[in-house]
């Protein structure tokens, strides 16, 4: 429904990967490598999907993950998919590119609500967003460390999709066929920007923050600029990113309270391992010295219930959020997880299976 919904182009920006999507297929086909083994005899009459995380309640062990402009996707969008997360009982971390600055999005909604940054050429960036993201009282810091670069997304180079939009007549024509987004977005269109950025004083066109933006991407970032973020954040704090379990390890002993397994969607290195292949390797390396996390390719209740089983103890969605979004905005984004929900519990309860805790690699056998 969400490609019916949106243009093309923006369709192609949450939908592609990098170069030949071969990460981006290989996160959802991952999943296909294990079976589920039930125990129906073990009896799982009512299943409790909940899960401890920072010391916090979560309802099910699902986050909605980072996505920068959603806002695109809907009006007023981060703070219409952070409304259905926390009704949901779980939280939502906002992408240091949201349209919305992250002040506003914390007076919409409660905790638990996380702040994602990245490392930024100019450190005193990357300083500021965390100190303001502190002062707006963010539960936990997700510091993202696989976007030194940008990714060769060639579906946005072949759709003309570029940040800032340009209107040429190819986007022009594929907005006129998605009257509806179009309707709903004609007061925001020409409000678009990265709202983070936008510095008082300065000029805000979303031509100039993106400029700015991508000279702030540094690839000479290291260990060092990890542990200057650690000693300034009070609270918790995870690296998005890890597919090394050396880099895990590694983490862990600078003071890092969580990771998540992660390549981005499939958006950054093609040919990047899919999350899930991984995942039980980073799970050995932490050895539960802090929780593990995963994203990339979770569709299914059944998924999230695989990651589970490998060892996580959390899962984050990303594109499945955007679709919610495109189709019925925080409606769609709360049918999404309740859909979700629903298949965890079923799937729970088909393995035998009361609590998440339950499970474990004995659970799972390698598809052939
Ligand atoms: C449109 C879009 C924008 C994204 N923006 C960010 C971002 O700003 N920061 C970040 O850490 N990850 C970003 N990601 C990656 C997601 O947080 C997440 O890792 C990925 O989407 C998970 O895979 P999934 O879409 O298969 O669930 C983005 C992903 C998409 C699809």
């Amino acid at each position: 429904m969400a490609r019916s919904a949106l243009p093309r182009a923006v369709f192609d920006f949450a939908d592609g990967g990098a170069e030949d999507e071969r990460t981006l297929r290989r996160n959802e086909t991952a999943f296909d490598r294990y079976d589920l083994l039930p125990r129906p005899l073990e009896g799982a009459a009512e299943r409790d999907l909940s899960v401890s995380l920072f010391a916090r309640r979560m309802a099910m062990p699902v986050i909605i993950g980072p996505t920068g402009l959603a806002g695109l996707f809907w009006p007023n969008g981060e703070q219409a998919a952070a409304r259905a997360a926390t009704a949901s009982g779980i939280p939502y971390c906002l992408s240091h590119g949201s349209v919305c600055t992250l002040e506003s999005l914390a007076e919409t909604v409660a905790s638990p609500r996380w702040m994602q940054v990245f490392i930024y050429r100019d450190r005193s960036f990357t300083q500021e967003l965390t100190a303001r993201a502190q002062a707006a009282g963010y539960d936990a810091l997700v510091l993202t460390i696989d976007n030194q670069l940008l990714g060769n997304r060639e579906r946005d180079i072949r759709n003309g999709f570029t940040i800032p939009p340009r209107l040429t007549l190819q986007q022009a024509f594929g907005m006129a066929t998605r009257l509806p987004w179009l309707l709903r977005m004609r007061n925001e269109l020409g409000r678009i920007t990265f709202g983070n950025y936008v510095r008082p004083d300065e000029i805000s066109d979303i031509r100039t923050l993106a400029g700015r933006m991508s000279s702030l991407l540094d690839p000479a970032m290291s260990w060092r600029d990890v542990e200057s973020v650690r000693a300034q954040w009070k609270g918790p704090m995870l690296l998005k990113g890890v597919l090394h379990p050396e880099e895990a390890r590694r983490a862990i002993g600078s003071g890092i309270d969580g990771l998540i397994v992660s390549n981005h969607g499939g958006r950054q290195l093609d040919g990047a391992p899919a999350s899930l292949r991984v995942l039980p390797a980073i799970v050995d390396a932490v050895a539960g010295r802090a929780p593990v996390l995963i994203d990339g390719g979770i569709r299914r209740g059944a998924d999230v219930v695989k990651a589970i089983a490998l060892g996580a103890t959390a899962t984050l969605v990303g594109r499945p959020q955007l679709w919610g979004l495109s189709v019925a905005g925080e409606a769609g984004v709360a049918h999404m997880l309740e859909l979700l929900r629903r298949e965890i519990d079923r799937t729970m309860g088909l393995m035998g299976k009361s609590r998440l805790s339950d499970l474990s690699r004995d659970d799972l056998l390698e598809s052939f």
